[in-house]
């Protein structure tokens, strides 16, 4: 690229892992919210006119999804109006952007894989303000890559992975919902496959306009399907065979023994949150395959890496 990608969120699970990712493909401006606050439109202007990037990659979000429901003002900021201006700003200077949207913009009645298509009908603020961020993209008009990926962890950071490790140092039973279905997405995937999407895009641009010919919304999560219940079930699997040297595994334990022998089933109705969850939001992967070739591992494969990882 001639001009510099411009990566906003790199402290998060995906931005982390495309900051060091990115520069594969080109010079890099990685951005996070200590230098960059999502929430203040003039900021967000200010910085794309000054590095005028000539690729936009928005991995920050609001992603907080009970307490958007006490703050809808801010995640609509952060979800919405932040990618808005960062697709007309885009638009203004020629640069393409990508950015990543949620399984929640569905209300998860559909029971068959969702397509990109498919009517969205989000349960939640979080969902909301996520598909109004991808609206506000679509109608922006700036050349885009829209990635839907769903219930994204980390070796790292806050997520279900490493809560499930922590409780199971402090409790005898693990009670975890078992009527939602979906796919959990590791962030190295999610980074991995943005790379190689981008890589076909540039290919696609020798010959004429690889965003023209391929950008739009796609999904992209893991392969399979399981509930929270039963990724927490393989979680306390992969922990209990990973052997004791395993320092990344010591430290997301706290350097505590594995307490917790039985994970029990419960439903949503059991455990009440404050944002409503879709019971089925499982993303047919079938449109990033057909047209990019890429197809990430199945769940279990993923989670079965995550605790490869020597540190
Ligand atoms: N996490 C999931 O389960 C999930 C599921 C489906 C889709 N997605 C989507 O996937 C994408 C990546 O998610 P992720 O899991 O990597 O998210 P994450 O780990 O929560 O990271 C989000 C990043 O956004 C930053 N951010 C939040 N508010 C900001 C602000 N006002 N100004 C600047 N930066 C701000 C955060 O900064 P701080 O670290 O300073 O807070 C953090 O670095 C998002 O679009 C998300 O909606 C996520």
């Amino acid at each position: 690229m001639k001009r510099p990608i411009l990566l906003v969120g790199k402290g998060g699970q995906v931005g982390s892992e495309l900051a060091g990712l990115l520069p594969r493909l080109g010079e890099v401006v990685a951005l996070g919210r200590a230098e960059l606050d999502l929430a203040k439109p003039e900021e967000i202007r200010e910085v794309i006119r000054r590095v005028q990037p000539e690729l936009i990659v928005n991995a920050a979000a609001y992603t907080a999804v009970d307490q958007a429901e006490k703050e809808p003002s801010l995640a609509q900021a952060i979800n919405s109006d932040a990618p808005e201006i960062m697709a007309m700003e885009g638009k203004k200077i020629g640069a393409s952007l990508v950015h990543y949207s949620t399984d929640y913009v569905f209300d998860g009645t559909k029971n068959a894989p969702y397509l990109e298509d498919d009517p969205p009908n989000p349960l939640s603020v979080y969902g909301r303000t996520k598909l109004a961020g991808e609206q506000a993209i679509r109608s922006s008009g700036v050349s885009h890559l829209i990635f839907r990926t769903a219930w994204v962890y980390a070796a790292q950071g806050r997520n279900f992975l490493r809560t499930v490790l922590r409780l199971a140092t402090q409790l005898d039973e693990l009670r975890i919902v078992r009527d939602q279905y979906g796919a959990p997405t590791r962030n190295v995937e999610i980074a991995a496959a943005t790379i190689a999407a981008l890589a076909k895009i540039t290919e696609r641009s020798a010959g004429g306009d690889g965003f023209a010919d391929l950008g739009g919304t796609y999904h992209k999560t893991a392969a399979g399907v399981t509930t929270w219940c039963d990724f927490a079930v393989a979680i306390l699997q992969e922990a209990s065979t990973t052997p004791a040297s395993s320092s990344w595994l010591t430290s997301a334990l706290g350097g505590l023994p594995l307490r917790a022998r039985r994970v029990t089933p419960i439903t949503t109705e059991e455990y009440p949150t404050p944002a409503r969850r879709p019971a089925y939001s499982v993303l047919s992967n079938a449109k990033l395959a057909q047209v990019f070739g890429i197809e990430l591992p199945d769940w279990r494969s993923q989670l079965h890496c995550a605790f490869s990882r020597t540190s």
